[in-house]
């Protein structure tokens, strides 16, 4: 988009917000469904939309620290995260940060699901960073798909979701990143791994000198949006395939993916664009007439761990 353009855009999409309606926003990470997070009739609106749960909470997007700092407590490793992470000059990568939040709090109840806990991020992309420091409150944004179904990472997979009803989106291109953010909890004594996502958990462990307890899923009742069965494709997906059956589509992965695959989520093997090209590639072979989806082996480190999380709940069952 010209900066021109985008200026009338971003101030379109302020004037929605503060009116409280919705507007799809682009991430480094995926597309989000943004609200005033201030505002809880704007938030019901992206729980009817999405048809989320109500006790499933959201992540609270903000253009820097300062903006967090007035609902939620930094403990010292909090902020050494923060200015790790969230630092365009520096190593700006997508971590969510579950802290405590403080008692006073102008947030919408609902957003936060009713906890003492709250999410947030600062996300790497000029447009929302643009809209957000204009707007001057945070916005509440989940992804912005149906829940249960994967994340869009274009505007044309957003509107593959809401069809008529997708509110006004903000184009900012496909997502550079392709995965969700990496969500950590800080609330606990030590910091818990809750969602692997685009930043790796070998990164995060660098800067706090600690390995990074993981959560397990089932005891996991802070994030519910991990349940077991998540990013629902319609065909049946089969992991860590070397032989696909007759009839199935074959996701491949480096270099020794055979030819006949149907596609490949990185050639040379690169975790970091097999993470960006995960939930297109999902999708298209979904669109597909075959009778199921095999995915060859991916390495379960860097991203990876990101990756198989999210193929594991695709294929999930239960
Ligand atoms: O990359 C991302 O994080 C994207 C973009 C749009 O920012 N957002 C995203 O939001 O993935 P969503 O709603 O699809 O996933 C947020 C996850 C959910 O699993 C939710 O349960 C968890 O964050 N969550 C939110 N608040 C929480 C809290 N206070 N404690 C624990 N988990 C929380
Ligand atoms: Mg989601």
């Amino acid at each position: 988009m010209k900066s021109n353009t985008l200026d009338i855009a971003i101030n379109h999409a302020c004037k929605l917000l503060k009116n409280g309606d919705l507007v799809v926003i682009p991430t480094e990470t995926v597309y989000g469904l943004a609200a005033d997070a201030t505002n809880d009739q704007a938030v019901t609106k992206i729980y009817e939309l999405k048809n989320r749960p109500s006790f499933n909470p959201l992540i609270m997007h903000v253009a820097d620290t300062y903006q967090a700092e007035k609902w939620a407590h930094f403990s010292p490793l909090a902020y050494m995260l923060a200015e790790t992470f969230w630092n365009s000059n520096y190593h700006h990568r997508p971590l969510t940060l579950v802290l405590n939040r403080k008692k006073d709090t102008s947030l919408s109840h609902l957003a936060m699901a009713g906890l003492d806990t709250v999410a947030v991020r600062v996300p790497n992309h000029p447009i929302p960073l643009k809209l957000l420091k204009r707007f001057q409150k945070p916005l509440a944004a989940p992804s912005a798909n149906r829940s249960n179904h994967i994340s869009p990472t274009s505007t044309e997979a957003v509107k593959e979701s809401f069809g008529t009803r997708t509110p006004f989106m903000l184009d900012g291109g496909v997502c550079s990143v392709g995965l969700e953010s990496t969500i950590i909890d800080l609330t606990t004594d030590e910091p818990v791994l809750l969602r692997p996502g685009g930043t790796t958990k070998e990164e995060i462990e660098k800067v706090i000198g600690v390995s990074l307890k993981i959560s397990t899923s089932s005891s996991c009742i802070k994030a519910p949006g991990m349940l077991k069965r998540h990013y629902a494709p319609v065909h049946p997906l089969r992991l860590n395939v070397v032989d696909p059956l007759d009839g199935e589509v074959l996701l491949g992965f480096g270099p020794q993916s055979p030819s006949d695959a149907t596609l490949n989520l990185s050639e040379t093997g690169d975790l970091r664009e097999a993470a960006a090209n995960l939930f297109h590639m999902l999708r298209i072979l979904d669109q597909s007439t075959s009778k199921g989806i095999a995915v060859m082996p991916i390495p379960n480190h860097g991203l990876g761990l990101a990756i198989n999380d999210r193929l594991k709940r695709a294929a999930s069952l239960e």
